[in-house]
């Protein structure tokens, strides 16, 4: 591990906005702040909105500076990545702002139902071959509805098409309501100036997608907590840049 990522390591230890449960020891540890973000961190009841797989937190921070009157959660496994974000919000001192390092597999024991109103998916690995790994899946949607509000938001940014098309598929299957939904936000007339507004927050992996010429897609749908959801029978075109440099290639063009 580099010098730099072990100096992180340490100062995030300091920081009074990050909560670290890295590993399955929290099995049977029960996470003591569930069901009270709110009262024990927040100290108010605002809404709560969360940013899975935030890296280094740019859509956490700048959604708080948008939205004083949210609270965001940054939740990421890399603590490396993580501490940007978190070092950034002490410096401009917000107070609506935590990361939560852990494996988003075991998120549903860190929130308590209907403690968060909204998910931002940020550009997550599309996992082409294991659906029960991607974010959008209906294995981790059945998580979410354990601690999201009925009809919560979920909104999803992306470059992957495959990712976008599966996502598309999911929620037509299980009639999930759609609010917004582009494939090319930076040329969609129809979009409105506040979500250009919350779209213009560009991520580190945004920006070097932007660079390669991809278009950026965004989704917003809700998750009803009625219903139980099922997978949709579809093959969908691998995203072939994604295979670049890879030595162990599949030989598949396309994946459920
Ligand atoms: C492609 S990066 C995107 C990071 C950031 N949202 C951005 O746009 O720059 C995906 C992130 O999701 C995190 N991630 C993926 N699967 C995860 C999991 N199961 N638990 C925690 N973090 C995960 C990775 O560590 C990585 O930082």
């Amino acid at each position: 591990m580099g010098k730099g990522k072990l100096a992180k390591f340490a100062e995030m230890e300091t920081f009074s906005n990050v909560f670290q449960y890295p590993f399955s020891v929290i099995d049977n540890v029960p996470f003591e702040q569930k069901g009270r973000w709110r009262k024990d961190y927040f100290h108010n009841d605002n809404p709560i909105v969360l940013e899975l797989g935030c890296g280094r937190g740019e859509y956490t921070v700048e959604l708080a500076k948008l939205f004083p009157d949210k609270n965001f959660i940054g939740i990421d496994i890399k603590g490396a990545r993580m501490w940007a974000g978190a070092k950034l919000a002490l410096q401009e001192n917000l107070s609506n702002v935590a990361f939560l390092r852990t494996n988003i597999e075991f998120i549903d024991r860190f929130f308590d139902k209907d403690e968060v109103q909204e998910i931002w998916l940020t550009f997550s690995d599309p996992q082409m071959k294991n659906v029960r790994k991607r974010l959008t899946g209906t294995a981790f949607m059945d998580r979410y509805k354990r601690f999201l509000v009925d009809n919560g938001i979920i909104h999803l940014k992306t470059d992957s098409n495959f990712l976008f098309t599966y996502t598309q598929a999911m929620v037509k299957h299980n009639q999930l309501p759609v609010k917004i939904e582009t494939t090319d936000l930076y040329h969609d007339r129809n979009i409105d100036d506040s979500t250009k507004q919350l779209l213009s927050i560009q991520t580190y992996y945004e920006k070097m997608w932007l660079e390669r010429g991809l278009n950026i897609k965004y989704m917003r749908f809700l998750l009803p907590q009625e219903g139980e959801l099922t997978e949709p029978d579809v093959e969908i075109p691998l995203d072939e840049y994604r295979s670049y440099h890879r030595s162990k290639r599949s030989e598949l063009e396309t994946s459920k």
